[in-house]
């Protein structure tokens, strides 16, 4: 029997985790939340995993609030600590213990500027997702732009910038390691104290109140399916990939928009979507104007669309 330590096991992604890992009778599961441990406390974080010795870990914990942390200096030492240094230290601990460490990243590492068009080839989309563009939500425009595991990260926010820190840290303390980008991501609310809901649940709560709402036409990038997030890093570890960067995110990309449009037919709610620009949302922090991940090194993920109709279902839409 394996012995698995899930950390941030009541967040988002956390919960999938526990949930996928403890149907399997080959794992002994471990969650450890902020009740449990203050992971900036490194010490008391060795210690207390060296106790365990687990064989695989799973760190679901962040700092994800992308504006505060660009508004505040406190706020971005906390997410430097937390997103940069934090993974460092784990890595660390995972490497003195033979442990398998299992780390989250995400599409703000890149800047949203890959070069649109490969040489000679001009697809006729700029990537960019403008309203009414003919190109948009064309897989095979999008494939030209799409963020490969190997492109080079070039984030324009605070929180870009941890997060890449902490993929560094990773790959430098790790040994046996797995660093898996995901985007916008989706399912059951965080059980966490100050859990955020996604972006599908907090357009569901306004498409309730009223008859029109607005999405932002813009952030061209992939859903993530927390279940099948879960599900597919279990059987990277399981399938003994080889280390490194992977891009898992459901197929079909998107923008906020696209998302509220898709959301709203699923649920056979008349709500109407206007489709805003990003400068009428302005937010403290820069996005990458389009970050689809694209997935080279594992199967295809269903569409998001397919995911987004179990997650309403399960909730009762
Ligand atoms: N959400 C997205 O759209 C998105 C997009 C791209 C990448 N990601 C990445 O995906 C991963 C999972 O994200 P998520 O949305 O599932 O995160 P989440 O819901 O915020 O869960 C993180 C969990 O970690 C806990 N935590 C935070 N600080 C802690 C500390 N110092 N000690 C112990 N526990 C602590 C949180 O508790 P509190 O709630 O009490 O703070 C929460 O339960 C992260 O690496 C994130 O950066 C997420």
């Amino acid at each position: 029997m394996k012995k698995v330590l899930i950390l941030g096991s009541k967040g988002m992604l956390g919960q999938e985790l526990v949930y996928v890992l403890e149907k399997d009778e080959n794992y002994e599961i471990i969650g450890w939340d902020r009740e449990e441990i203050n992971v900036m406390n490194f010490e008391e974080l060795r210690n207390r995993i060296n106790d365990m010795w687990p064989d695989i870990i799973y760190n679901a914990v962040a700092y994800n609030a992308v504006d505060a942390c660009e508004e505040s200096e406190e706020e971005y030492q906390k997410a430097k600590k937390l997103n940069g240094e934090y993974p460092g230290e784990l890595a660390k601990i995972a490497k003195k213990l033979d442990a398998i460490l299992v780390h989250y990243s995400t599409d703000y590492v890149f800047d949203g500027k890959r070069p649109k068009y490969p040489e000679g080839k001009n697809p006729g989309c700029c990537g960019s997702g403008c309203p009414g563009c003919m190109y948009k939500g064309a897989e095979e425009t999008l494939d030209y732009y799409a963020y490969h595991e190997d492109d080079v990260p070039r984030p324009i926010s605070r929180y870009g910038r941890t997060k890449l820190q902490g993929e560094r840290e990773v790959a430098k303390h790790a040994k046996d390691h797995y660093i898996i980008r995901l985007s916008k991501l989706f399912g059951k609310p965080a059980k966490s104290e100050s859990g955020k809901k996604s972006f599908f649940d907090i357009m569901l709560d306004l498409g309730v109140k009223s008859d029109t709402v607005k999405a932002v036409d813009g952030e061209m990038s992939k859903f993530t399916y927390a279940p099948d997030l879960a599900r597919t890093s279990k059987e990277i570890v399981e399938n003994k990939l080889s280390n490194g960067i992977y891009h898992v995110a459901n197929e079909g990309a998107a923008t906020w928009y696209d998302g509220a449009v898709a959301l709203f037919k699923i649920a056979k709610l008349s709500t109407e979507v206007t489709s805003v620009p990003p400068e009428e949302f302005p937010r403290a922090a820069d996005r990458p104007t389009s970050s689809v991940l694209k997935v080279t090194k594992i199967k295809n993920l269903r569409h998001y669309t397919d995911a987004l109709e179990e997650y309403l279902t399960q909730r009762g839409k």
